[in-house]
């Protein structure tokens, strides 16, 4: 019995992490932040209050709110120095590889705020990383475009601050489309925190060792880099594009014969995960806010956005995922909406990484905030040679 949820004894013993901050039921297709439905979230709430819930465990109120904000505005701008470390990347570096180095550089920057232990300097880390993701991502999107950086202006809100930091220019005023701040704002609240999924539990034992938070949560971009993970939107629009350029929805049967074809090592990638064997609930809003973008944009005859759509239909009456509780996941749709904000393939994770950054600092201080955690070590059961003798090399088969 852990508060309201009773598990089995036999999983308690194997579960490595025992946490109060997010829920999910895969059967049910619930997913709760700090026990507020991600549907309720993603309509009442803004991210900045979604970061506050999952870092202090309740939802701000309005002073509380204006607090945490305005905080969080004010510590948008990094070291100047950053800007030369970025040179050393050859231009047509992937943001990935960029933002890996820029997160784990911070340490070098704030020493008031890297000693793990110390609840000041993480409460100080904390705001510093949620505040400075967006402008690092843009950052790390202007080297690539060859563009000059663009400052924050603490006059616009997150979301479309990190939008005019992506798209503005110094020639002209950047103007905010509330259309794509509410998309990108409701992005960040999805992709805020989900239990313990791989780059989390990256966070959470590199943390352990009481390294700084900054080098943590680089590990953290680092794991979720992978197509398995956080890259499974950038490769469910590359599998879309794939099959667009080989005809479109005539070859989507093609296509899917190849997925069930084990040997093809083909993915439906964007759908499947290791919890949710029910609809991810998170793919569905998604989907709203695709329909919502598109619609504003005039661009609900997406061909992609149709290939999605009919790639998704086929996949749920299709006996081979119906069995294999194969649904779309928070990645197959989210990729579509990026796009039509304007947001490169490339860029896609490190829009994830901007927004999981809060879930994976909140799960960092829930574990260093127990007296009790001490470094990770993750068991092993091993399967390699018994005991034998090193043999003179001229004896060696
Ligand atoms: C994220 O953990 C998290 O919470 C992650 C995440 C988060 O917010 O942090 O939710 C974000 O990472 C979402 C997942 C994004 N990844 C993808 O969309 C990549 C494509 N998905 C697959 O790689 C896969 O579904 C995984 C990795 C997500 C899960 O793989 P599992 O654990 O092997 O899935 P499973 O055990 O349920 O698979 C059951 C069967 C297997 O086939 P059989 O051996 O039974 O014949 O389904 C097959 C799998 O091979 N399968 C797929 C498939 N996913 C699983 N077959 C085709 N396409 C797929 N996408």
């Amino acid at each position: 019995q852990t508060g309201m949820f009773t598990y089995d004894p036999g999983f308690l013993s194997t579960a490595a992490t025992q946490s109060a901050i997010t829920y999910i039921d895969g059967d049910k297709g619930e997913l709760l932040y700090r026990g507020y439905p991600i549907e309720q979230l993603a309509v009442h709430c803004n991210f900045l209050e979604t970061c506050y819930l999952l870092l202090h465990g309740d939802l701000p109120d309005a002073t509380q709110k204006a607090d945490f904000t305005s905080l969080v505005t004010n510590h948008t701008m990094v070291n100047e120095q950053m800007q030369f470390f970025l040179r050393g990347f050859r231009r047509d570096a992937h943001p990935m590889a960029v933002l890996t180095g820029l997160v784990g550089a911070l340490s070098a920057f704030y020493h008031d705020s890297t000693d793990i232990n110390n609840p000041q300097h993480r409460e100080i880390a904390a705001i510093r990383l949620i505040a400075k993701m967006p402008t690092l991502v843009a950052m790390a999107y202007k080297y690539g475009m060859g563009q000059p950086y663009m400052y924050p202006h603490n006059h616009l809100n997150y979301a479309g601050n990190f939008l005019r930091m992506m798209f503005g220019t110094p020639c002209e005023e950047y103007q905010v489309k509330p259309v794509l701040e509410r998309a990108l704002d409701r992005i960040f609240i999805l992709h805020a925190d989900h239990e313990q999924n791989a780059s989390t539990s990256t966070v959470r034992l590199c943390g352990s060792s009481g390294t700084n938070p900054f080098a943590a949560i680089a590990a953290g971009v680092a794991c979720l880099w992978g197509p398995a993970h956080g890259g499974a939107n950038e490769a469910a629009l590359t599998m879309l594009h794939d099959i667009q350029a080989q005809g479109g929805v005539e070859k989507i049967g093609e296509f899917i014969r190849q997925v069930k074809d084990k040997n093809s090592g083909v993915k439906l990638m964007g759908f499947g995960h290791r919890v949710y064997k029910n609809y991810d609930p998170r793919a569905k809003l998604m989907q709203e806010t695709c329909n919502e973008v598109l619609a504003e944009l005039g661009l609900e005859k997406d061909p992609l956005f149709k290939l999605a759509k009919a790639l998704e239909k086929i996949a749920l009456e299709d006996d081979y995922f119906v069995q294999r509780k194969l649904y779309p996941n928070v990645d197959f749709y989210s990729g579509i909406v990026q796009r039509a904000i304007g947001i490169p393939v490339n860029l896609f994770t490190g829009i994830f990484a901007l927004a999981r950054t809060v879930g994976w600092i909140a799960q960092l201080n829930e574990m260093i905030g127990d007296p009790e955690y001490k470094i990770g070590r993750p068991r092993q059961l091993f399967t390699g040679s018994t005991r034998r003798d090193v043999l003179p090399l001229a004896e060696r088969r």
